[in-house]
């Protein structure tokens, strides 16, 4: 975990030999600089070795000046210099020059950045133990600062940093994009610590904390103390002259924390855990992140699960506006005026719309309340609502903060043209989409229980019940709302709980002895083979264990904790990890039927399972590319790695294992080793095109075929250089495209690419229509294929049309 330091003024041969010694500083001297081409070695290093402040790597071939905590297995980010303006990966450095001015150079030339200090000598730039990087000069005999890190935060607050009036903290666009994201943490005009939702496109922006609807004291806030300053201690207690103030569940004890204003729009206070290196939440200002607005854009609901988190969905008859970012929210799929003589309303049950009100009718009937809203041009639906003795209602120029609940008493209706109503008003508003930077999944498992000390327990509620807004927030949404908690939701969380926690760190002479000695070999692979073993614990697991690392155990680690996120009932559950000296292994799940392949030629498999099985592979394979935290592409999807459980229930394996991609270089990125088996393999990696989420919808597209045909694509192999061409999984696609033209009826084609296993027995539309989504996914152009999402929506539409059908 070492990071290899040294002074930059020594010459570079030397450079190489003092590698090894190590020598790290946490000072930069006048007239020298960092550079970006030794990003790894250029760097600063606090003396007790907990921060390092150098360049970062944060896109292709872009770096920003950061400082980040150095203890976690992936440099955890408190400060940069230059979010949003990376700097060239040639050239570009950061000098403080002879006249003891700070600046960023981009490519050698363009100042990005400076403190802009002059005419100053006996300066220096030092990273203290603090995290702060602070320019100072002792030019008169007395030292005194020049410029820090500290006064100029991002989106976080360490420990001992002051937020003050000329301060704020700005949180990234998302988990991997550091640039400027939607929230602000502010001090606003009335003296009160604020959080502000700035949508993309700048025309909407609301405070959303405190609770806006709440008066200031109710909050627990006061304006009249105007010194605007707030600090968070080592011991976890945060004081705010506005009166905020609360504590970490773990407070008390001095700890790493930092206070971060998430990507979400929630902020947290976090822990880190010395134990399993990672950060925990200790506390947030939104347990439920629907009530964050802005966090599913307009026109869509936001919907919140104990179990999976946040997800958004578009309002039925609506798409996404983009497709990468959640906060734009969704748009009609057919466009259309308003008109107060043929529009009509759908009704959605259970939700509600917060913000842009067109006034408040009291005791309407629905007829009076849907003219009310005809008769304004912009109304583009109301807000319905029984406050115990009368109906109100509230129209609304935007539908945006939508959020839905099955506890939920009020209805929305929206404004949409009546000859469609029955194309609004299908059933059910899909809730596939689950939105990627809603972080509850990955915070949940994080959670740390509170202080089992009785006492302790009921001070740290009682300080936090008292001091913050949440909990009034949830009382006042409770009794407005009148939503009703059940023990169900509880065993649910307590179940996640468990779940959670069994994503563990196991020693290699466990893992030994749960294999009996990596006796009993139940597959292998390029990198690794697979053994099956029984845990102390007694449960069956199939123990992966990788090939003599050439990966760092920093890097390792990193993939682990992605691979410990993934979470999705068609994805293998990896239940945990090791990494001990040069041995890296893998825990997984047990899956009683082997691989798809080992099963393909069986006649167990009929065509229900198969189709099952598609389905289900194509949800896992989603996840993968949309829901998670981080993007991940699977890279080597075939037969071998699509595991069966009991009930023929297909599982993802062996996903995260290669280079987990950054959401926003998904366009442009390279691999560095081509991965992938002859057969399924796409197009891109022979001729060297840009690799993204399509190459693996290329093989699922061919994975498809063969369970449609039982036919292989070829032997399959393993090609390690990846020079090897793409004919052989081109030939059963064009294998099936002949048959399909050259057949004699229109529908002969069916019978004869089928499986002859299964003996005609299957159903031909949904035949057909797995053919027609196989062919669209093998597609030699990247851009003619589907998403992973799409697939899946193809798919399940069927089954939708299906039941309405035969019922
Ligand atoms: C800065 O430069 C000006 C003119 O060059 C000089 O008069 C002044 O003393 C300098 N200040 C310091 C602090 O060196
Ligand atoms: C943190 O603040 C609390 C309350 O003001 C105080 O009791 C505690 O001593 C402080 N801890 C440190 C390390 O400053
Ligand atoms: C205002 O808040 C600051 C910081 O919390 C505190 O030191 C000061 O005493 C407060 N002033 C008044 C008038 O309450
Ligand atoms: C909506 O109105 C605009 C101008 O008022 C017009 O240009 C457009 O064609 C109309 N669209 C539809 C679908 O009627
Ligand atoms: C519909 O709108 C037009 C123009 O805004 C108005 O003249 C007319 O009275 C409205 N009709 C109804 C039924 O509200
Ligand atoms: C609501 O309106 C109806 C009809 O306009 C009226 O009879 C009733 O008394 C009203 N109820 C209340 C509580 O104002
Ligand atoms: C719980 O914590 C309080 C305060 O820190 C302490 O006085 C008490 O002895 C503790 N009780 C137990 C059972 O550990
Ligand atoms: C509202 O609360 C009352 C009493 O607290 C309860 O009897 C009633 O069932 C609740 N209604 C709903 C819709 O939850
Ligand atoms: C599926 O494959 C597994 C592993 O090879 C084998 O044990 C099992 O019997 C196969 N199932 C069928 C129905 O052939
Ligand atoms: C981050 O987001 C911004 C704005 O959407 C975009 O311009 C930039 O390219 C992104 N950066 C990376 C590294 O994806
Ligand atoms: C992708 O990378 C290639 C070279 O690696 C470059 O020429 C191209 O402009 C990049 N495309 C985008 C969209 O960044």
């Amino acid at each position: 975990m070492d990071f290899h330091i040294q002074l930059l003024v020594l010459p570079l041969l030397f450079h190489t030999l003092l590698i090894s010694s190590s020598t790290t500083t946490d000072i930069l001297s006048q007239g020298s600089s960092l550079s970006v081409k030794r990003a790894t070695t250029d760097v600063l290093v606090s003396r007790n070795s907990i921060f390092s402040a150098g360049f970062i790597l944060v896109g292709e071939n872009a770096f920003s000046f950061a400082v980040w905590f150095r203890i976690s297995s992936d440099p955890t980010i408190i400060w940069m210099a230059n979010r949003d303006q990376p700097v060239n990966g040639r050239d570009s450095k950061l000098s403080l020059t002879k006249t003891g001015n700070l600046v960023l150079l981009d490519a050698g030339r363009v100042v990005l950045w400076s403190t802009g200090t002059s005419n100053m000598s006996a300066v220096k730039l030092q990273l203290e133990d603090t995290g702060n990087l602070v320019l100072r000069t002792s030019e008169l005999g007395k030292s005194f600062t020049l410029w820090e890190s500290f006064e100029s935060p991002t989106d976080t607050l360490l420990p001992q940093q002051k937020l003050t009036m000329d301060t704020n903290l700005v949180s990234s666009k998302s988990q991997t994009n550091y640039s400027t994201g939607y929230y602000k943490l502010f001090w606003n005009d009335d003296n009160i610590l604020s959080l502000l939702f700035q949508g993309p496109d700048r025309q909407i922006s609301s405070v959303y904390w405190p609770i806006p609807w709440l008066e200031t004291f109710k909050s627990g806030r006061s304006s009249y103390n105007n010194s605007k300053t707030a600090l968070l201690n080592l011991t976890g207690v945060f004081l705010s002259s506005d009166g905020l103030s609360f504590l970490a569940t773990d407070y008390g004890v001095e700890l790493y924390r930092r206070l971060t204003l998430d990507p979400d729009g929630n902020l947290r206070l976090y822990s880190f855990d010395m134990k399993s290196r990672m950060w925990v939440v200790t506390w947030q200002a939104f347990p439920q992140p629907c009530n964050i607005h802005g966090i599913c854009g307009p026109n869509s609901f936001c919907t919140y699960d104990r179990n999976f988190g946040g997800r958004c969905s578009c309002l039925q008859g609506f798409k996404m506006r983009n497709y990468q970012d959640w906060f734009y929210g969704c748009e009609p799929e057919v466009k259309w005026n308003n008109s107060n003589e043929t529009d009509g309303f759908v009704r959605v049950a259970n939700a509600e719309f917060y913000g842009y009100d067109r006034g408040y009718f009291r005791n309407q009937t629905l007829n009076q309340c849907e003219e009310v809203c005809l008769s304004i041009q912009v109304c583009k639906g109301f807000q319905f609502k029984f406050d115990g003795s009368v109906y109100n209602c509230f129209p609304k120029s935007q539908l945006l903060n939508g959020h839905r609940e099955s506890s939920f008493s009020g209805d929305v209706y929206i404004r949409v043209p009546k000859v469609k109503l029955s194309f609004y008003e299908k059933p059910n508003v899909k809730e596939t989409e689950l939105g990627c930077h809603l972080e509850s999944v990955m915070l949940t498992r994080a959670y740390k229980n509170p202080p089992e000390n009785a006492t302790l327990k009921v001070l740290v509620w009682v300080s936090v019940g008292l001091a913050a807004v949440e909990f009034v927030c949830v009382t006042i949404v409770q009794c407005f709302l009148n939503l009703s908690r059940n023990g169900k939701v509880d065993k649910k969380a307590q179940g996640y709980m468990l779940a959670a926690t069994s994503f563990q760190e196991f020693t290699f002479a466990e893992l030994r002895k749960a294999t009996w000695g990596f006796r009993e070999e139940i597959g292998s692979g390029a990198g690794a083979v697979v053994y099956k073993g029984v845990l102390s614990d007694g449960r069956v697991a199939a123990i992966k264990r990788l090939r003599e690392a050439n990966q760092g155990n920093v890097e390792f680690l990193a993939e682990v904790s992605t691979i410990g996120r993934l979470n999705h009932m068609h994805l293998i559950e990896t239940w945990g990890y090791c990494a001990e000296g040069k041995h890296r292994l893998l825990v997984y799940e047990y899956m009683e039927h082997g691989s798809l392949a080992d099963n393909l030629s069986s006649k167990a498999l009929d065509w229900e399972k198969r189709f099952a099985i598609a389905m289900g592979t194509s949800k896992g394979l989603a996840y993968l590319h949309e829901e998670c935290l981080e993007w991940v592409l699977h890279c080597d999807v075939k037969p071998q790695n699509i595991l069966l459980d009991s009930n023929y229930n297909p599982k993802v394996a062996d996903f995260g294992l290669s280079k987990i991609q950054n959401r926003g270089e998904a366009h442009n990125s390279s691999f560095s080793r081509i991965r992938g088996t002859r057969g399924y393999m796409a197009p891109e990696w022979v001729y060297n095109l840009p690799i993204t989420s399509k190459v693996d919808v290329y093989s699922y597209g061919i994975v498809a075929l063969e369970l449609i045909t039982g036919r292989k694509p070829t032997g399959a192999q393993i090609v390690s250089d990846g020079r090897e061409t793409t004919e052989n999984a081109g030939r059963l696609v064009t294998w099936v495209k002949e048959k399909m033209n050259g057949a004699s009826t229109t529908e002969a084609w069916i019978e004869e690419i089928a499986d002859p296993i299964m003996e005609g027995n299957f159903e031909r539309a949904k035949m057909k229509l797995l053919v027609k989504v196989a062919l669209q996914c093998a597609e030699e152009v990247k851009e003619a294929r589907p998403t992973m999402r799409k697939v899946v929506e193809m798919l399940e539409c069927h089954e939708d049309e299906h039941a309405f059908f035969f019922n």
